[in-house]
């Protein structure tokens, strides 16, 4: 943790303490350690979100394995809207970045004759995804905390909110931020300035993501004129715990569960995803099923299910069915243990005995910081890596996976290009960084800090903006609702201005960051349903009911939304094809 300093500048600061951030951070420190490097975080970083990742990381490495399959069923998966040049480097660098991972002590799970586990995963026509156990990214963010603590130049600020970024002479030189152990707001000077912050799936009501995920980072570059791309493409997941929405790994279904409705059926050979195979087959747990398929069309099917009156009714919600007794105890406790003691503890039910009922729950957003395939953002000393940005490697819809490999690959390919620029520019000045937080701490002290007024809550604006973005931008939308969802976000972003805190001190005050990140959350509401209005097509998980086919003369394009005053202006930008041109995503057995 960093002593106070007079002034606090890094050649490079990394923001967020997760995966891609200390990634990006370790790449810093070892290749490069004349280089200062600091890593800021709302969060003690083994408390980041990549800790709760579960099922594993993709890259190619079985002999019948191919990078090209890899990069196809990447492409495939996501509805032709991934940059193909960027899905080239992440295949290329994956099996490296796994390897990478062992030699700092990553405990991946290993078969009977040594060789690391593989396991399907969903969308993915071969056996790709490294794990450990079920408990992946708990593993791997470990992994790569230890290894930061091997580097005495990664200083870290745990615990500290950045409000801004510092953007002077045209490139951004830093950030402001609040200590929020003693609320003291400062600034950060830096050449160049990563950032790692994660997604924001809490702008939905029911997400597998912890609290902390509110798009902070998204909301900083956007505020600063840095455009989001994709941000109608939000990727709900077939199988969340209701009630929480706490993640069951697709690993459940990758061992061989099955999904069933109320009729007992495995409604799935219904949506053209395959046809069922026999559980009582032995090898039945090694083969891809139908199950697997991309979460886009799973999710889908859920839907389309619940209309047809096919799924049970909870007291939090309707759900269907996902049943993996015929794993066996032995098989369930080896492999995907923490499936078992989620369902247990959060619901009552030992799936050894029980199927577990499951339903869809926002997981992931697919769009984020625009960025190009060295994670360098529109303003120049500006980069961005992992779910916060947009490189694109996941198009319209992301394969389970290849995240925990995007944040290895691309984290330490923001580093790179953010050490290249800071080795060509000069730290700022101290004026430019003491005028930029005394300006901050006033821009808060008459909004969020300022002592009267009557109020509007958090909660109160939070609560409609989560339930305003699922009846209007959900897995389904059309003009009407999604019209409905930005007349209401304009509504909140005014209630917002009248947002009254009763809680105004300095030390530990969490009603401020929630203020702070309900900002953030209706910024990147406004450009998810922006993006989708405009978007009059459907692709992967963007389906518009009165669009409903995919428009590749129209749309197999980027969206690009710009903050500007009143809506956000959405502008285009060309995908990158290489080697694959637009075609049919075809599932089934394999
Ligand atoms: O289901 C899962 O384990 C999720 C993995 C992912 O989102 O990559």
């Amino acid at each position: 943790m960093v002593e106070k300093m007079d002034s606090l500048q890094h050649d490079v600061l990394v923001v967020g303490g997760g995966g891609a951030g200390l990634r990006a951070a370790i790449a810093v420190a070892r290749d490069h350690p004349d280089t200062s490097v600091g890593v800021i975080s709302k969060v003690y970083p083994m408390r980041s979100h990549t800790v709760s990742a579960e099922g594993g990381a993709a890259a190619v490495i079985s002999p019948s394995d191919s990078l090209d399959d890899h990069a196809y069923d990447t492409i495939s998966g996501s509805d032709w809207l991934a940059d193909q040049d960027a899905v080239e480097i992440l295949v290329e660098n994956a099996t490296d970045e796994m390897l990478q991972l062992e030699h700092w002590g990553c405990p991946w799970s290993r078969d009977p004759d040594g060789h690391v586990s593989v396991r399907p995963f969903g969308g993915m026509k071969l056996e790709r995804t490294w794990y450990a156990a079920d408990k992946t990214g708990f593993h791997l963010l470990h992994t790569l905390f230890q290894t930061t603590l091997k580097y005495d130049a990664i200083i870290r600020y745990d615990e500290w909110f950045v409000t801004s970024l510092i953007v002077a002479d045209g490139r951004c030189q830093g950030v402001t931020a609040i200590d929020i152990r003693t609320g003291e707001m400062l600034s950060i000077g830096a050449k160049s300035v990563v950032l790692c912050t994660g997604g924001g799936g809490r702008v939905y009501p029911f997400t597998t993501n912890g609290s902390i995920k509110t798009g902070d980072g998204m909301s900083l570059a956007y505020r600063a004129g840095v455009p989001l791309k994709d941000m109608e493409f939000v990727q709900y997941h077939p199988t969340g715990l209701p009630g929480t929405g706490i993640l069951i790994t697709e690993a459940a279904r990758s061992e061989g569960g099955v999904l069933v409705n109320n009729e007992g059926r495995r409604y799935l050979q219904d949506y053209g995803l395959g046809q069922p195979l026999d559980l009582k087959d032995p090898d039945h747990p090694r083969k891809r099923t139908m199950e697997l398929g991309p979460r886009d069309r799973l999710s889908q099917a859920f839907v389309k299910e619940r209309e047809a009156g096919r799924t049970f009714e909870g007291a939090d919600g309707d759900y269907v069915e996902l049943d993996i007794r015929h794993l066996g105890e032995r098989e369930i406790d080896r492999k995907i243990p923490m499936v078992r003691e989620l369902a247990v503890r959060y619901i009552g039910i030992d799936p050894v005995h029980d199927p577990i009922p499951v339903r869809t729950v926002v997981h992931y957003m697919m769009g984020g910081i625009d960025t190009d395939t060295r994670g360098a953002t529109s303003l120049p000393g500006l980069f961005a890596a992992g779910e916060c940005a947009c490189v694109s490697v996941n198009g319209a819809n992301r394969l389970g996976s290849n995240s925990l490999t995007e944040i290895l690959v691309f984290g330490a390919r923001a580093a790179v290009a953010a050490v290249d620029h800071a080795s060509r520019v000069s730290l700022p000045s101290n004026q430019l960084l003491e005028s930029s937080a005394r300006s901050e701490q006033s821009r808060l002290e008459a909004t969020l800090l300022r002592k009267n007024g009557a109020g509007e809550t958090v909660s109160g604006i939070r609560s409609d903006l989560q339930e305003a973005l699922e009846e209007g931008a959900g897995i389904f939308r059309d003009e009407a609702t999604l019209q409905r969802t930005c007349s209401t976000i304009t509504d909140l972003q005014e209630r917002y201005e009248k947002l009254v805190l009763t809680d105004t001190s300095r030390t530990f005050n969490t009603e401020l960051v929630t203020a702070l990140e309900l900002g953030a959350m209706l910024d990147i509401g406004e450009a998810i349903a922006h993006s989708a209005l405009a978007r009059t097509e459907s692709r992967g998980s963007h389906q518009r009911t009165d669009h409903p086919d995919r428009d590749d003369a129209g749309f197999l394009k980027h969206s690009l939304a710009y903050q500007s005053e009143g809506n956000p202006t959405i502008g285009y930008k060309d995908v990158t094809i290489t080697r694959w041109p637009p075609g049919e995503r075809v599932y089934g057995n394999v």
